[in-house]
């Protein structure tokens, strides 16, 4: 049996209607709109409701990209959710996802945390699985609700995340010419000190202490994680597009993982392709971690800014500290 070619055949996304802008920020901590866009080039995010939960904003996007590559839920038969703020401990959230969209029970559904660079981690995994030809569609999808783990006392982290879902259908080929072209994976473990969510698993588990601390919050070394990233980033896609035989002027458009404008500036001088060839829209969202390139994918799609025939190159990085990128041809 001939396998099959994966495509991309639909994205969509979610994003939560409650903006909260930087001038907002600056009444809770002590911070300005200035310090923040001139720092991070974020101007606002976007904050999901009480009553909803990443499975919620999960869905939504699901739902959406669903409806892009003109399949049902029946359809499916692989879920992935990246994200670090499932609804709880256990189950899994993609099973929540899949009760919620009516994916049947023939479906395998798990959870993947690869914390920013979780969707690129999904879509190589759901690669794999269907590339083996035992599965035919999946839903992969980014989502969090980052806002329920900032300590929004800390000035150094409330002000850059946010909350969002960003999903794509992967399957067989259409015959036009799309597909997956690569994607190579990436972990400098060593570094959980940088950027984690201290307490509430099984090292220190949750206790009123822990909780009185802060520890169930995101805590980061932003300077350090800053300059890794850049280097990480540089080093995935100079290497991806070396081993696919590309030049970066081959690449019609960016997506790179939306943590900091500053960040994506530093990747753009040093390989040399003008800020204009990435998608940004940090300023509009913050980082939404595993959501972060989905959402933006989607969004660039929806701009125009990814045509039939054309490669684009997803970067991203994060926790772990785990990075890595991918080649897809529309
Ligand atoms: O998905 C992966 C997630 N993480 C990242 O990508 C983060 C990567 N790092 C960054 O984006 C940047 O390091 C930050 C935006 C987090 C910080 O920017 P920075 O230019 O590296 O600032 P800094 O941490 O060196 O702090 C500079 C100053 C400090 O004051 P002093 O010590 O110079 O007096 C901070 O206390 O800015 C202060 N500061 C703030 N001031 C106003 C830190 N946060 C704020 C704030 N408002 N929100």
């Amino acid at each position: 049996m001939a396998l099959p070619t994966i495509a991309i055949l639909g994205t969509g996304s979610y994003v939560p209607e409650r903006v909260l802008t930087n001038d907002e920020l600056a009444k809770l901590v002590d911070t300005s709109d200035e310090w923040i866009t001139t720092r991070t080039g974020i101007k606002q995010r976007r904050i999901a409701a009480k009553d909803q939960a990443t499975s919620d904003l999960a869905a939504a996007a699901g739902q959406a990209a669903l409806r892009d590559a003109g399949l049902s839920p029946a359809d499916i038969n692989l879920v992935i959710v990246a994200t670090l703020s499932p609804d709880m401990p256990m189950p899994a959230c993609a099973t929540i996802v899949q009760h919620k969209l009516g994916v049947p029970q023939h479906a395998a559904c798990f959870d993947l945390n690869a914390a920013c660079s979780g969707f690129l981690y999904g879509l190589d995994t759901a690669w794999a699985m269907l590339s083996s030809g035992r599965y035919k569609h999946a839903l992969v999808i980014g989502a969090e609700k980052l806002s329920a783990f900032v300590d929004w006392k800390d000035r150094s982290t409330c002000v850059l995340f946010g909350d969002a879902a960003g999903a794509v259908v992967l399957g067989p080929s259409r015959g036009d010419g799309a597909r997956i072209i690569g994607s190579r994976l990436y972990s400098e473990g060593g570094m959980k000190d940088l950027l984690c969510i201290p307490n509430g698993g099984s090292a220190f588990p949750p206790d009123n202490n822990s909780v009185s601390n802060g520890g169930h919050f995101i805590k980061m070394k932003g300077r350090e994680v800053f300059k890794v990233a850049v280097r990480e980033m540089e080093d995935a896609i100079e290497e991806i597009l070396e081993q696919h035989g590309l030049s970066v002027d081959q690449i019609a458009c960016v997506i790179p993982h939306q943590a900091n404008l500053r960040i994506i500036d530093a990747i753009s001088k040093s390989l040399g392709v003008s800020l204009d060839r990435f998608f940004i829209n940090v300023d509009r969202y913050g980082n939404t971690s595993a959501a972060s390139v989905p959402l933006a994918l989607d969004e660039a799609r929806k701009a125009g800014r990814v045509k039939r025939g054309d490669v684009t190159l997803l970067v991203a990085f994060g926790a772990g500290l785990t990075y890595g990128a991918s080649l897809v041809r529309w």
